[in-house]
């Protein structure tokens, strides 16, 4: 039998194991197995069957019984990438608020970044701002409070606000992700393309008239450019909205969390908040204006 020193000694092994491979926090007492399938629904538990229109022939045997219930969810490892993608955009823009678009990622299951997150992480702000700030994806701390930007880069984002007298009711905030890649990992290109439709929804519903955009991956995704941010940041360019006519005059600028570890950068993003500011002035968007 081995010795409580070797016990101890593959139990931090195999915490390590558990931390390299991303899972990097116990979130509950008890374990979720995520690879167990759902149980198949019937069709006739899935809905009750609709009554028969007067004069309709009564439905007839399993494949009516199949066609009158609702599409059963399928797991998203069953449904083709394409199929998926069109579910978000549809999904998408049956929201008619942002309420909406949480109560519909609440119950879609086509990301697969919801299986590991520990909540969904929508906005945070005003959903009346005409100034939309969108990072990246949530982290730890913004994964267990349901929030973008409440750890610590969203603390040094707060103060980066209160700089140019912003705070977070004149702002709305969100991110290119709505769930907690895990480990911080950074997200796949599939894992953007199914949370896009959602957040273009989004801007769509506000309407927003500023963009501030932190970080490489929104700057490039929604800018649909190449450089990284280093190159991108401080220079205006237009967020081009497939439904909305008029683009949105939009800032790239430097991640809070990228200023935490390079805090000689500061003076670079204090420059693009100045020019930020001065557009609001511009567009009659200052608080008490
Ligand atoms: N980084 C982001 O981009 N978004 C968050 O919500 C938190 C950290």
């Amino acid at each position: 039998m081995a010795d409580p020193v070797s016990r101890e000694a593959e139990a931090l092994a195999a915490l390590q194991w558990l931390i390299d491979a991303g899972a990097d926090e116990a979130v509950g007492e008890t374990a979720l197995d995520r690879t167990r399938l759902p149980e198949p629904q019937r069709p006739a538990e899935a809905a009750p069957k609709p009554a028969p229109a007067a004069g309709a022939p009564a439905p007839q045997g399993l494949r009516e019984a199949a066609a009158a219930a609702p599409r059963a969810r399928r797991p998203a490892s069953l449904t083709s990438a394409s199929e998926t993608q069109a579910d978000a955009q549809r999904l998408a823009q049956a929201a008619s608020s942002v309420e909406d678009i949480r109560k519909t990622l609440e119950a879609f299951d086509g990301c697969p970044l919801k299986a590991t997150a520990t909540n969904l992480c929508l906005y945070d702000g005003n959903p009346e701002a005409k100034v939309m700030i969108i990072g990246e994806a949530p982290g730890g701390q913004e994964d267990r409070q349901g929030k973008p930007f409440v750890g610590p880069a969203g603390q040094l984002l707060d103060r980066m606000l209160t700089a140019i007298a912003l705070d977070r009711s004149q702002v709305y905030i969100t991110n290119l992700l709505f769930w907690r890649p895990p480990g911080n990992r950074n997200p796949t290109p599939a894992e953007i393309a199914v949370c896009l439709p959602f957040l273009e929804r989004q801007v769509e519903l506000l309407a927003p008239k500023l963009l501030l955009l932190t970080g490489g991956m929104s700057a490039k995704t929604l800018l649909n450019r190449n450089q990284g941010i280093l190159k991108l940041r401080g220079r205006w360019d237009d967020y081009r909205h497939p439904r909305l006519s008029d683009p949105i005059p939009a800032l790239p600028t430097l991640h809070p969390a990228y200023l935490l570890r390079q805090p000689a950068q500061k003076r670079e993003a204090w420059r693009d908040l100045l020019a930020f500011r001065e557009a609001m002035n511009r567009e009659g968007l200052s608080p008490n204006a």
